[in-house]
């Protein structure tokens, strides 16, 4: 996440991220699942233009959001439902802040892909409110806030490759090296994460357990450039769930396999289906042939850092 100022208040880079393994390790009691995953940011970016104004008498209008997008804007929620409003309230109820915001958000990140578009946007909210409203808070002072806005926005707010365990809110950061090129397709339907949890949960699969080995085999994978064992290490247990309630993860699974990624999966609860290439060029070819093929939106970027 970058975050600069500009004349007229502050601006924000807030990345997609991709799940390069995702292990469900159990159902907790308060209805969340217990998570091990390695997200990675990559350079698919939403801006977020936050400009700072005076507290309004009607404080419903507190926060105005203005949403810029060419893509499937209908499915990004601009009132009180979007994460960036929720964040900012959440944070000026914790500071004790009275200001209002004026906020543009430029969406580029498809909304219900697994790529996390919505945290990315609430943890820039409040990277950016942090910032103007000159409350400097270290990123652990914000990281509770983030977490009540939802299970990924600490992942963003950290920024950088990261392992994410609970219900994604502890991150171990992990030094990773960036520029691994890949191809995301995002079809016409979205995934609902809690309707693909209730699936997993209905299939009743035994607790599985946290493999270490396999994590620790992935990441050593993608420092040296192993391609094999990077390809055997990506892993998303949410995969064949999501696949059970939409058709469209089967088919943009056969679509991949027809072409030799390094590998290739569904990111989070989908509904895009991403894969790793070994250059550029590769993967503006593979995603030529994808797109020729009208399963959905395609897109070519890397991952960052
Ligand atoms: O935390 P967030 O609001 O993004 O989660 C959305 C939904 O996804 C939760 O209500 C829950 O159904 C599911 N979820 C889960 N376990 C997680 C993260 C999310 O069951 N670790």
């Amino acid at each position: 996440m970058v975050l600069r100022r500009t004349e007229s208040g502050w601006a924000v880079l807030a990345p997609a991220k991709l799940n390069l393994s995702l292990e469900v390790l159990g159902r907790r009691d308060d209805g969340y699942h217990e998570v091990e995953t390695l997200n990675v940011p990559i350079r698919l970016y939403d801006e977020l233009f936050l400009q700072t104004a005076a507290a309004p008498a009607d404080s419903s209008r507190r926060f105005e959001l203005r949403i810029e997008s060419s893509g499937n804007a209908d499915s990004v929620p601009s009132g009180e439902d979007n994460l960036v409003i929720r964040a900012l309230e959440t944070l000026a109820r914790r500071a004790g802040c009275p200001q209002g915001a004026a906020i543009t958000l430029r969406k580029r990140i498809p909304a219900m892909a697994g790529l996390g578009g919505g945290s990315s946007d609430a943890a820039a909210a409040l990277s950016a409110a942090n910032a103007a409203w000159g409350l400097s808070w270290s990123v652990d002072r914000l990281s509770p806030v983030a977490a009540e806005i939802g299970s990924d926005v600490p992942f963003f707010l950290h920024g950088g490759a990261a392992i994410c365990r609970g219900r994604g809110e502890r991150i171990e950061p992990v030094a990773l090296p960036a520029g691994l090129p890949c191809v995301i397709v995002q079809p016409p339907t979205g995934m609902s994460t809690p309707d693909v949890y209730a699936r997993l949960d209905a299939n009743a699969s035994p607790d599985s357990g946290s493999d270490s080995r396999r994590l620790a085999r992935l990441l050593a994978a993608i420092r040296s450039g192993d391609w094999r064992n990077l390809a055997s290490g990506l892993y998303n247990r949410l995969q064949s769930a999501a696949a059970e309630i939409s058709p469209e993860v089967h088919r943009l699974a056969a679509a991949f396999g027809r072409l030799p990624f390094i590998a290739h999966q569904l990111t989070g609860s989908g509904a895009a289906h991403f894969g790793l290439c070994r250059h550029l060029r590769q993967a503006n070819d593979f995603a030529a042939t994808l797109s020729a093929l009208n399963l959905g939106r395609v897109f070519v970027t890397t991952t960052g850092s």
